[in-house]
């Protein structure tokens, strides 16, 4: 009996691993070398046999089976990952001079062409730059065991469950001649979105009313660490590998080990490497080349830089390395960059266009500013129509006219703003504009600021541009109620999910709102008629609406909007008047008395109470039920708060100092390094080192929504 039993066990088995096999190789075919073999019909067949097979026997299931990709729980938190050697950054040149500079310094530190050492040559590798998020894998005996990501070059954070549903991250490594079994492989990539996938993701994203990626390199990154993996899964995300760390055989002989000079010891060049990932299944880039001197490099760079147009991912510029690891290892690395390698970036991009049109936004608090209405261009993938012309000054210092040929840059994730005009293209027929004097949305009257303008809610977010600022003051436009409703409704506000652009526009549009308070009465009748709202979108919005109804003070008095009370204002208002009413009839020493409150503020907070409409508003608001928590509330949080030590790390949503404020201003302290006396690590996205050292001293880490719900 036993002995049938154990045979019939090895025959599935055996079954079962065929299939792995096959599918294995299937999915290489597709997804690595975009080669099918089979039809999809065909592979959905294997498939799904070796998922019932493994249902049937639960007891074969392997971590590595094809299968098992997707299906890991959500996490509550992500743990950190030490890598074992620092995954390095490159320091980045963006002329050919620098290039040629980079040449010379390393053949000179090699000693290439010296005395004696004539025969001696330096190879170069070229690759382009791929503008994803550098990732580690670790492979223990051909599985995947460990996913990290780069964090701050010697701790990342451990995101396996999320790489592992990355169609093109092997869970098992091919092993042929080319690669003997490797006790230990650690390949180092870069996890990308595809820019079609980005756009189409996006548009699903703006569809539901969710926030939508400024870049498909953001998007990879917000993809990669989502605690959900079925989250990450959804994501279309690809990787390409591009190097290994340590490398062991499995005879217990160890390549390098501690130093970045002994990465990949298994191997002799870059160039191998390269070959060696591909034998093993990952996908390469199809760009890489080797080159024996640096002129070739520089041809090469404008070679990729005309291909980038042509690619669906994003590339920002080459990376040159040196080819021989042997050298690599003589060249060394100073401050986290090696000096046997460099990245030669590609100029911001820019295209020639023709202004259409000059319109003008009217933001939410009434400034106005100038658009430029472009002949759409394609400008790395993206199609840009309109592009910032600042403020008046700016507009006139560039004389950009109507009908005017332009250079339009699009950098990063900044929005395309216009560089300059070429005014030799002029033809005669070019119109100048002039800043209306009425609001182009409302019709009110317009009011020139003199002094600084701050950016903020302009086109540059943060910077203070120059320049008078032009403000309609009308207290009707639906321009400024549609910017205010989706002030009132974001994240760090009332935080009303599903209340996103194409809706607002639609209930301004449609007179169903005429202020904030309004939302809380619509009714489903009223949204229903609303285009492209389902049943369902309709009564998660309801519900949505509902939830946010409970809210702090500090985040309604944000919601408000009221001019130069930003989050942090709110803040201290909120703690120092305790509710809406006292706040309201707060005189100007009331206001000047709060720390951090200037003439400024008190003056816009006197201003924006005595105002009908904001009566009016708040009454309204006082009728939908919404509610601030009390200051009973607020006082538990604050003694939670109380002579407490934070350290932050990873980007939070809010800059560092106005946290640093808040948190003094509730009694609590921030330091900069995690030590036994901190009591809390805040981690945001893409942190670093800091959180090993609180798992060390057993420091309390805790993510920036369980901050905010917990102290503020
Ligand atoms: S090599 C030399 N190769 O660029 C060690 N990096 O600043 C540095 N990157 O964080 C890594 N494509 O995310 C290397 N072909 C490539 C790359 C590449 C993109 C990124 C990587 C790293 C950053 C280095």
């Amino acid at each position: 009996m036993r002995g049938k039993e154990g045979k019939e066990k090895r025959e599935h088995h055996r079954e079962i691993e065929n299939l792995r096999q096959q599918i294995r190789h299937h999915n290489y075919r597709y997804y690595v070398l975009d080669e099918p073999e089979i039809s999809d019909a065909e592979y959905d067949r294997l498939f799904k046999e070796l998922e019932e097979l493994e249902r049937r026997h639960p007891e074969l299931v392997t971590p590595d089976s094809p299968t098992q990709r997707v299906g890991a729980k959500p996490l509550e938190a992500f743990g950190t990952y030490e890598h074992s050697l620092p995954l390095l950054s490159l320091k980045s040149v963006s002329e050919e001079s620098e290039v040629r500079d980079f040449d010379e310094r390393v053949r000179k530190t090699l000693g290439v062409g010296a005395a004696g050492k004539e025969e001696e040559k330096v190879e170069y590798v070229v690759e382009p730059k791929i503008d994803g998020l550098a990732v580690e894998l670790v492979y223990e005996d051909g599985v995947l065991a460990v996913g990290s990501t780069r964090g701050d070059g010697r701790v990342g954070e451990e995101i396996t469950q999320n790489l592992r549903t990355v169609k093109t991250v092997p869970l098992r490594i091919f092993s042929g001649s080319a690669c003997a079994p490797l006790r230990l492989l650690e390949v180092r990539g870069e996890v990308f979105m595809p820019v079609s996938e980005f756009k189409a993701l996006n548009k699903e994203l703006g569809r539901k009313g969710r926030k939508m990626f400024a870049n498909p390199r953001n998007a990879a990154a917000g993809s990669v660490r989502q605690l959900d993996p079925r989250v990450t899964a959804s994501r279309p995300l690809d990787f390409f590998a591009y190097g290994v760390g340590r490398v062991e055989r499995g005879e217990g002989k160890e390549g390098g080990k501690g130093e970045e000079g002994g990465e990949g010891k298994e191997f002799s060049t870059q160039w191998e490497v390269l070959n060696f990932l591909r034998a093993a299944g990952f996908k390469v880039s199809p760009l890489a080349r080797r080159f024996g001197n640096i002129e070739e490099v520089v041809k090469y760079y404008e070679e990729v830089r005309q291909a980038r147009e042509e690619l669906d991912y994003e590339i920002d510029g080459i990376v040159v390395k040196v080819d021989s690891l042997e050298q690599q290892s003589r060249l060394g690395t100073i401050s986290r960059s090696p000096r046997w390698a460099v990245a030669f970036k590609f100029p911001p991009r820019e295209e020639f266009t023709r202004v259409r049109e000059i319109v003008v936004q009217v933001g939410r608090t009434g400034v106005l500013t100038p658009v430029a209405v472009l002949e759409p261009v394609q400008i790395g993938g993206v199609t840009v129509s309109r592009a910032t012309l600042h403020n008046e000054d700016a507009l006139r210092k560039k004389d950009v006219r109507v009908g005017d040929t332009v250079v339009v840059q699009r950098a990063g994730d900044v929005i395309p703003e216009v560089v300059g005009v070429v005014k030799s293209r002029r033809t005669g027929a070019e119109r100048e504009f002039k800043m209306p004097d009425r609001c182009p949305v409302c019709g009110a009257a317009v009011v020139k600021e003199r002094g600084r303008g701050k950016g903020r809610e302009g086109p540059v977010r943060g910077k203070v541009r120059e320049g008078p600022v032009v403000r309609c003051v009308g207290v009707s436009c639906v321009a400024q109620l549609r910017e205010r409703l989706k002030h009132f409704a974001s994240l760090r506000a009332l935080n009303i999910e599903g209340l996103g652009e194409k809706v607002v526009e639609q209930l301004v549009g449609r007179g169903l709102v005429s202020d904030a308070a309004d939302l809380f009465f619509l009714t489903k009748q009223d949204l229903l008629g609303l285009e492209r709202l389902g049943e369902k979108s309709a009564e998660n919005l309801l519900n949505a609406l509902e939830k946010s109804k409970q809210t702090t003070l500090a985040r309604l008095i944000y919601a408000l909007g009221i001019r130069h009370v930003g989050e942090q204002t709110a803040s201290l208002l909120a703690e120092r008047f305790g509710d809406l009413e006292a706040l309201r009839s707060a005189s100007y020493e009331d206001l000047v008395e709060v720390e951090g409150v200037g003439p400024e503020v008190a003056k816009s907070v006197l201003l924006f109470f005595r105002q009908a409409s904001t009566k009016e508003l708040l009454a309204k608001l006082e009728r939908a039920g919404v509610k601030c928590e009390k200051r009973g509330v607020r006082g538990e949080k604050e003694e939670k708060m109380k002579g407490k030590t934070f350290v932050f790390t990873g980007r939070i949503s809010m800059p560092r100092e106005e946290v640093k404020k808040m948190v003094e201003q509730l009694g609590g302290r921030v330091a900069s390094s995690v030590s036994k006396k901190t009591d809390f690590v805040v981690a945001g996205e893409g942190v670093g080192g800091k959180l090993a050292k609180a798992e060390r001293l057993g420091v309390k880490v805790i993510g920036e929504a369980e901050f905010r719900e917990t102290f503020l």
